[in-house]
């Protein structure tokens, strides 16, 4: 008994220190102590012996089993300790090597633009609301003056959208808003007074070339108040154009129609390359020909758009102008984009320039 006893211990350590890794270990481990492993079995087994024989040999397969657990626990630290040099030696960091930069990511150009335009009416005590961008054609031509039908409609390129089936049309049709004029009479409607807004949102139309994608943003201004005149208009334009574009831009009103003011102007914008000159030398400018460039749209609010919104036009008057925040943002000194549609092609060569 005591011989056989020995030849497990003796097999038993020689496993132990011929691991050559932790889970050769852990296998020499299992075959000898497991729950059936070789000397488990045989201490299990003494349960058998005759009772004289049996303190004795208990004490004998006990002290192997604890000098074979001791000699794992040192092969065990061993092994530890090379494979914790390794590590060291195959995964060391640098930590005085320069960091990976992580990209970084920024607003928009769009957004950038209506942040800014934002801020420049606010500095003018214009607060900013919103109005739905999916709106009943009332708001969108009606009330603007443009009863159904009525051909000025043509210029704005509408989408419109189907009605749920069995939804009460009680206000026409509903379009994907083509301008951000639809704010007016809503504002009105809200009854309070004096108006003093901006509205920047998003405005469909179905063109798509170099200068117009069918999604894009618009900003609308509108001031209603006793005694408002042209000259107000002007000065916030002006106000604007210093603001965004830089000290000595002005603009100039053109006149012009639209249905929704009396009188109606074209804005226009002196040219940063020739001063609002035209000339480049002797030649006429590059840029604009002839000093100015097109802004937008702008007028004195029309009477019956007062009353659409339930405003006296005898008490009240006001003006509004609106344009395209793209546009308006590509004629800044230094913006170089030929094309709008790039601006909305996500390719990050391009949008990491602004
Ligand atoms: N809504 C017009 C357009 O999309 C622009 C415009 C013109 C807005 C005159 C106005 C305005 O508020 O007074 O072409």
């Amino acid at each position: 008994m005591r011989e056989q006893i020995e030849k497990l211990r003796e097999s038993a350590i020689k496993a132990v220190w011929k691991a050559k890794t932790l889970d050769d270990l852990r296998v020499a481990e299992t075959h000898y102590l497991g729950r059936k492993g070789e000397l488990t079995s045989l201490l299990r087994s003494l349960a058998d012996f005759p009772e004289k024989d049996r303190p004795a040999a208990g004490e004998v397969a006990n002290r192997a089993k604890i000098e074979v657990e001791r000699e794992i626990g040192k092969k065990r630290a061993v092994l530890e300790a090379e494979e914790f040099q390794g590590l060291g030696e195959n995964e060391w960091t640098d930590v005085t090597a320069p960091g990976a930069r992580p990209p970084e990511g920024h607003l928009h150009l769009t957004t950038q633009a209506i942040g800014e335009v934002t801020g420049i009416f606010e500095r003018l005590g214009f607060t900013r609301v919103r109005a739905p961008e999916v709106d009943w054609d009332y708001y969108a031509f009606q009330a603007l003056n443009m009863p159904p039908d009525h051909p000025a409609r043509d210029e704005w390129e509408t989408f419109f959208v189907d009605l749920p089936a069995g939804r009460q049309v009680h206000q026409g049709k509903m379009v994907l808003t083509p301008h951000t004029s639809n704010v007016q009479v809503r504002e009105m409607e809200r009854g309070e007074l004096p108006i003093r807004i901006v509205c920047i949102s998003k405005c469909y139309r179905r063109q798509m070339d170099i200068s117009h994608v069918p999604m894009f943003h618009q900003f609308e201004g509108l001031l209603i108040d006793k005694q408002v005149s042209v000259t107000h208009l002007k000065g916030v334009l002006d106000y604007f154009a210093r603001e965004f574009f830089g000290p000595g831009r002005v603009t100039r009103l053109r006149p012009f129609h639209f249905r929704f003011t009396e009188p109606s102007f074209e804005v226009d914008i002196s040219c940063a390359v020739c001063k609002g000159t035209g000339k480049s030398g002797a030649l006429r400018c590059r840029l604009c020909k002839e000093g100015w460039l097109e802004l937008g749209g702008a007028g004195m609010v029309h009477p019956n758009v007062l009353r659409a919104g339930g405003i006296d036009p005898q008490k009240y008057s006001g003006f509004a102008f609106g344009w395209g925040v793209e546009r308006t943002a590509m004629m800044k000194s230094g913006v170089v984009v030929d094309d709008i549609r790039t601006l909305y092609k996500n390719d990050l060569r391009f949008l990491n320039q602004f």
